[in-house]
């Protein structure tokens, strides 16, 4: 099968903090591939701007050097890497000051969609909303991009809203969650709502529990400073998992349309009840034979913050009332892998003589790696001998079912184009955020006045043995977390 590729309008994407991290290691390579796959009309431009004196040449050699480091088989393209970091400029910038503005200006074009990503330290968003107007390079046309972390509680968050706000409307504020760029993420609303089979079960009549699970295997070394302020709350489930969840659980919206989507998303969250504190488990990675204690690598002996965490929650609506969702999510375990699983009821009634095991349908829904889903069912063991039930998988791995023409854009890649295209479907609105800080907030509330001390959990594992308890002690058990 192959793949659609439909170019976006001629764009001019400037990029505030476009000689860091996130620019080299994701930005400037995703939009490399996506120029390859004609996807980028010749006459677009990216314009990096940050503090450095750089010139255009000095900015496309040092993207040259991204594209080798952190670039796929893509990188070994010489001619289509120099086409385009042709389209490359580059504007010395102070954003709390007026250098290098007038020139900025003096470079955007009029009559092409002009976006404006802010890769920078959100102190700083207000101060470049600002300037962007004052000197008339951005108007009511223009779209800015903003990344994660937004806020690091309510009040934060509404503060950054309110900044943004000053200067830009809603329509004009994509806020990047990089989870609902993912391929499989997208699908979960296609495979939701695109067949008749699921949507008629999906809900508490015939699903027992719902367990979504992002294990990384990776530490925090090297970005500890950051992490230790955030922990697995604030870093990933307030934003990645809670999209998860929106997209499990809303209902279906009446059009595939951004704020008809966003609208039965913010539903969920605001229905989500608020968290018992024994229904959660905090957890920090142990030294291991394979790396440093969480505590070495964010290089806080003393600190309490969580590299793990697992929690049950309910949504108090008709559809979810009494459906259990576990969430789970951790640094340094034993496999990367993100899943969402769908656990059906049981039987209320077996004809099967002498059957005496369990049998139960289980949807899950790969995100990474390997995407795809898998759909346990039960059918008669074969051969001879009467009836003996046995649970097989019907599997279906989507770069199997699709061939190998279907790459998958990376979320980046995907979410930059939806930007010029002025797509807001996979963007998180700003009362979403706000709502998704104000169940968040009281739980980390209740961690700091109680002095909440996470389990220690060997590196390499599942995470603390509570974590498996939350589930035990109802029951049920956590999926096998594998690779
Ligand atoms: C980021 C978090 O948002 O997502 C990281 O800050 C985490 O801590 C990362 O490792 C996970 O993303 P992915 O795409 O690798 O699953």
């Amino acid at each position: 099968m192959v793949s659609r590729v439909i170019p976006v309008e001629t764009f001019d994407l400037v990029i505030f903090g476009g000689t860091g991290d996130l620019a080299r290691r994701k930005i400037l390579p995703g939009l490399f591939r996506r120029f390859r796959a004609g996807q980028m009309p010749p006459g677009s431009r990216i314009i990096g701007a940050a503090r450095s004196e750089m010139d255009d040449d000095g900015y496309r050699q040092m993207i040259r050097e991204a594209i080798a480091e952190f670039g796929g088989d893509e990188k070994t393209d010489s001619d289509g890497i120099e086409s385009f970091v042709a389209q490359l400029r580059y504007v010395a910038i102070d954003a709390t000051g007026e250098g290098g503005w007038a020139q900025l200006a003096e470079l955007m074009r009029g009559d092409v969609v002009r976006a404006f990503y802010f890769s920078v330290a959100p102190s700083l968003f207000g101060a470049l909303a600002e300037r962007l107007h004052a000197h008339g390079i951005a108007d009511s046309e223009s779209r800015i991009v903003v990344e994660k972390p937004f806020g690091r509680d309510l009040a934060s968050a509404k503060a950054l809203n309110a900044t943004l706000a000053e200067h830009f409307d809603e329509q004009q504020i994509y806020r990047i969650d990089h989870y609902l760029g993912k391929e499989t993420v997208q699908n979960l609303m296609a495979v939701r709502f695109g067949n008749v089979l699921f949507e008629p079960l999906w809900n508490s009549h015939y699903i027992d529990h719902i367990q979504i699970t992002v294990a990384e295997t990776v530490g925090v070394t090297g970005r500890g400073a950051y992490y230790d302020k955030s922990g697995a709350m604030r870093d990933m489930v307030q934003n990645h998992l809670m999209q998860l969840l929106c997209l499990i659980a809303m209902e279906p919206p009446s059009t595939y349309d951004a704020d008809t989507v966003r609208d039965e998303k913010l539903k969920v969250i605001r229905a989500l009840q608020a968290v018992e504190p024994h229904h959660i488990v905090r957890g920090q990675y142990d030294a291991s034979a394979q790396g440093l204690s969480y505590r070495e690598d964010a290089e806080n002996p003393r600190s309490f913050t969580e590299s793990f965490l697992a929690m049950k929650c309910h949504i108090a609506n008709w559809r979810w009332a009494t459906v259990p969702f576990y969430l789970r999510t951790g640094k340094r375990l034993k496999a990367r892998s993100s899943e969402i699983a769908v656990v059906f009821k049981d039987l209320g009634h077996t004809i099967f003589e002498g059957d005496t095991a369990r049998h139960r349908n289980i949807l899950s829904i790969r995100l990474q790696p390997n995407e795809g889903m898998d759909l346990q069912v039960t059918i008669k063991e074969p051969g001879p001998g009467g009836m003996r039930l046995v649970d097989v998988p019907l599997d279906m791995s989507f770069a199997e079912a699709l061939g190998p023409d279907q790459e998958a854009p990376d979320a980046y890649e995907r979410l930059i184009m939806d930007v010029i295209r002025g797509n807001q479907t996979l963007f998180m609105r700003g009362d979403e955020v706000e709502a998704a800080w104000a169940w968040t907030d009281p739980i980390i509330e209740g961690w700091e006045a109680r002095n909440d001390v996470p389990k220690l959990y060997d590196a390499g594992s599942a995470g603390p043995e509570d974590a498996m308890m939350l589930l035990h002690r109802e029951g049920r058990r956590w999926r096998d977390i594998k690779g």
